[in-house]
């Protein structure tokens, strides 16, 4: 959105467009502030023709849409050729790192071979290769791979999977899915019925009927004296509140996203997993982000040691050189849809498209060869370190995450964890820093959809030479960031 590079304090800060998405928690970098005369041709045609994401478009009236023409390794360049640390992975999704031939080779090669070819009562090499690879890298029996082409319709997928699994085993009432507050699973309407973020599901009330809300695991706003399990007895709670007989299944992410890198207490998934089979409930584990060595781990779940029976994935399988996503099923699950006349009335027409599949397979060869989610274990604690070295900024309140996905919450007041209102964070996030990191060439997160925070996700080949740059950039920009909260805090005592 708005974001300025205007340093000048609150007052002077950029007024807050209209039409706004606030909320939304979009990456909403800006570049400079325009001047009409010299924009290029892309920036007249993006604010003219295209529609952006999770964009408020009107905050490109006046500064330049950040566009990003060419990437290597963790950096990207925009069209003035000016370099940026991509301290996001592009939205979690380039592990592998920018700008890798061997990926764009396997697509060239494979478009040449067979352009396109479905997965609807056909199959290919390519996606049968896959389907191999990715069951046999994955934890315990989730052997059966349903390709999609992104996170949201792997969601979708897997939410109509459960619900299709029960029927086929006599229980047809079990409609319902379990998710965390504060959690996105994707947009489109079903994955948006389990996302819990009010401003983003509100406008598109009345959603699929079923979402049920629990807890997250942000102990940061707990009371003190909770039981660190607590938030896994909620999901045994609203199971049995809902009736056990209706619900289908609980999507958690193994560190959850939305409201700022989410940890599990130790023995949350051992007691959401208990609770679950108890009940008769899937698991479903959303790795969207938290799989491919995000997390130091092929996948999120094996880190925290719990077997679900279904994982959903996208993002990182291809490092999204090209669009994928999948659905692991557990073989239990697979099992009804595997004889006679039975069928998962499902599919996409573009899930498992060749040359996405033959990327896929050339990103895990390097993720493979290049040790990746080694290199994310051995280096997860100086990227941590160097966050907790922040602690001593006054904005500083939590540093949290895991591997190579963290976040800093930050606040107001840091002994009461006094939180920034509305008003606050909008200045805050759109109207300094989001704009300052960007214009000081580091692409992170500013998100204030739970509490406002600042989410780092480096490709996995970063190491401690970019978490230095990471630091000479945040430090100085918090520092600043903390400054200007402190006059707008005495203005308004004033
Ligand atoms: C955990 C999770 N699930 C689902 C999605 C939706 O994925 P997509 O945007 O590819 O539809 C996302 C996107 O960021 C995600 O983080």
């Amino acid at each position: 959105m708005a974001a300025s590079a205007n340093l000048n304090g609150p007052l002077d800060a950029d007024p807050v467009p209209t039409g706004s998405t606030a909320g939304s928690g979009a990456p909403e970098p800006s570049g400079p502030a325009v001047n009409k005369g010299t924009e290029s041709r892309l920036q007249k045609l993006a604010k003219r023709n295209l529609w952006m994401h999770f964009t408020r478009m009107g905050s490109y009236e006046d500064h330049e849409v950040p566009v990003i023409v060419r990437g290597e390794g963790c950096y990207v360049y925009d069209e003035h050729g000016r370099r940026y640390l991509d301290g996001l992975s592009a939205l979690y999704c380039v592990n592998v790192g920018h700008g890798r031939a061997e990926l764009a080779d396997a697509a060239a090669a494979q478009a040449r071979e067979l352009g396109f070819y479905t997965n609807w009562s056909y199959a290919h090499p390519k996606a049968i290769e896959l389907a191999a690879r990715v069951a046999d890298l994955a934890p315990g029996n989730l052997n059966r791979v349903f390709f999609t082409s992104g996170g949201s319709e792997a969601v979708e997928s897997a939410w109509k999977l459960a619900k299709a699994y029960h029927a086929e085993r006599g229980e047809p009432r079990r409609h319902k899915i379990v998710s965390r507050n504060l959690a996105y699973h994707g947009t489109s309407m079903g994955a948006l019925t389990a996302t819990a973020l009010t401003p983003l599901r509100v406008p598109f009330e009345p959603l699929t009927p079923g979402g049920v809300q629990v807890p997250n695991t942000n102990s940061y706003r707990w009371q003190e004296d909770r039981d660190e399990l607590w938030a896994a007895d909620a999901i045994e709670e609203a199971i049995e509140f809902q009736g056990p007989e209706t619900v289908a299944a609980v999507i958690l992410e193994p560190v959850q996203n939305g409201g700022g890198c989410f940890v599990p207490q130790d023995g949350y998934f051992q007691r959401v997993r208990e609770i679950c089979d108890r009940h008769g409930v899937l698991l479903i584990s959303d790795e969207v982000i938290c799989s491919w060595g995000r997390l130091g781990y092929w996948f999120g779940s094996e880190r925290y040691d719990y077997l679900p029976d279904i994982i959903t994935t996208a993002k990182g399988i291809s490092s999204a050189y090209v669009p994928l996503g999948a659905m692991i099923a557990g073989d239990h699950i697979a099992e009804p849809f595997l004889h006679g006349k039975v069928a998962f009335n499902h599919g996409f027409t573009f899930g498992g498209h060749p040359v996405a599949c033959a990327v896929a397979l050339a990103n895990i060869d390097v993720i493979e060869r290049e040790r990746l989610c080694a290199n994310v274990l051995a280096n997860e604690g100086a990227l941590r370190g160097m966050l907790e070295s922040l602690r001593d900024l006054p904005i500083v309140g939590d540093v949290r995450g895991a591997g190579y996905f963290h976040a800093i919450e930050l606040v107001k007041d840091k002994d009461g964890k006094e939180t920034f209102n509305a008003e606050e964070s909008e200045d805050l996030l759109r109207g300094f820093l989001s704009g300052e990191l960007y214009r000081r060439g580091l692409i992170c997160r500013t998100d204030d959809r739970g509490d406002p925070i600042v989410q780092l996700s480096p490709p996995l080949i970063a190491g401690p030479e970019q978490f230095e740059e990471i630091e000479a950039i945040l430090r100085p920009v918090l520092s600043e960031a903390s400054e200007r909260m402190e006059r707008w805090s005495s203005l308004s005592r004033a």
